[in-house]
């Protein structure tokens, strides 16, 4: 029996992974929104793709969580996505709403499943859902770290003009603002992009990075990235699934390390079929810890706000 994975939130980071798991062979696919019709039709469209496409995973779209019962991973895109002026922050209150309505539902009719949380602000969504669920902290994970990690990876291989299957990067902290993408950890075949590139660059590529996001926003204007969005997501459902025990970025609750207690930040995790399996700790130097500490104090004042 293939795996059941359930995407909550058929908009477009949501359809994005659902489309992106069945390529991927990874799983049967439940699309869920509270749009009648919505997931319906998205899954229909994306099963009439699979012939062509050549993949035997089966989806359906449903507005009922009953059809969600016994899902593996539940990936929750549900919520509204940032506009042209507008911060990961201010969708604060109203994601909140949506995604403690989404999680009790989740809860009630997959209690053993893995929740990989999306929507933004992502780091205080996913305590949000930590909290709400009830769940340990090794299923409850936040997608932002690979995505930005991503972008890094993206703009240093246009810029040494190498593919971007030689190059690795870290981008750590929360996801907003304030994310610390590392430097000294970021390499070209092995190599750290500190011996390849002058400083004056890398801080471009690290300011681009940061500003990622909002950089699509202003493009796109009537709505969020969703390609690499949806890739991240599905790279973490891979890596779960398929017990690939793969050290990725991510939100997770940190307990002491890195200094920083009960709070979701993004770090380096390795991700197997328990979910997070482990939290890496690498050293950082005396300016990199300061810029964790202030991207998890951003982290807390939104956590803060929520009065958890
Ligand atoms: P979208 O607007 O295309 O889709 C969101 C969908 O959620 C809509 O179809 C809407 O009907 C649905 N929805 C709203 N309330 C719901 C509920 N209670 N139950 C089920 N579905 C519900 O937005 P998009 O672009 O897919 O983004 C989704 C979220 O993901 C946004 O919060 C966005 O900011 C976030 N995001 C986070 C990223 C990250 O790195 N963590 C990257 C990209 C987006
Ligand atoms: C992004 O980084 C909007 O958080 C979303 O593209």
């Amino acid at each position: 029996m293939r795996p059941k994975v359930t995407v909550v939130g058929a908009g477009n980071v949501g359809a994005t992974v659902a489309q992106y798991v069945v390529e991927k062979g990874l799983a049967d696919v439940v699309l869920t929104d509270v749009i009648e019709g919505l997931p319906q039709g998205k899954a229909l469209d994306l099963l009439q793709a699979g012939p062509v496409q050549r993949y035997d995973c089966h989806l359906v779209g449903s507005n009922d969580y009953k059809d969600t019962t016994d899902s593996d991973i539940v990936v929750i895109t549900a919520g509204l996505a940032r506009k042209p002026g507008m911060s990961r922050d201010d969708l604060l209150f109203k994601n909140a709403e949506i995604i403690k309505g989404v999680v009790e539902q989740v809860v009630r009719y997959s209690p053993n499943a893995i929740l990989i949380v999306v929507t933004n602000p992502l780091d205080a969504m996913a305590q949000l859902a930590f909290r709400v669920s009830g769940f340990p902290k090794h299923r409850v994970i936040g997608m932002a770290g690979i995505l930005d990690s991503a972008r890094f990876r993206a703009f240093i291989a246009q810029e040494l003009g190498v593919s971007v299957e030689n190059v690795t990067a870290f981008v750590l902290g929360g996801h907003g603002d304030t994310m610390v993408p590392l430097p000294r950890y970021s390499t070209v075949a092995g190599i750290p992009i500190t011996e390849l590139l002058p400083k004056e660059r890398i801080v471009a590529l690290v300011e681009r990075t940061a500003n990622g996001g909002a950089e699509i926003v202003s493009l796109l204007k009537a709505g969020s990235a969703f390609y690499a969005p949806g890739a991240s997501a599905t790279e973490m459902v891979e890596a779960i699934l398929r017990d690939k025990k793969k050290i990725l970025p991510c939100a997770a609750y940190l307990e002491g390390e890195y200094g920083i207690n009960g709070l979701f930040v993004g770090v380096p995790v390795k991700l197997g079929r328990r979910g997070i399996e482990q939290i890496v700790e690498i050293k950082l130097t005396p300016d990199e810890a300061a810029a964790l500490r202030k991207s998890a104090h951003a982290v807390k004042e939104l956590v803060d706000k929520l009065k958890l």
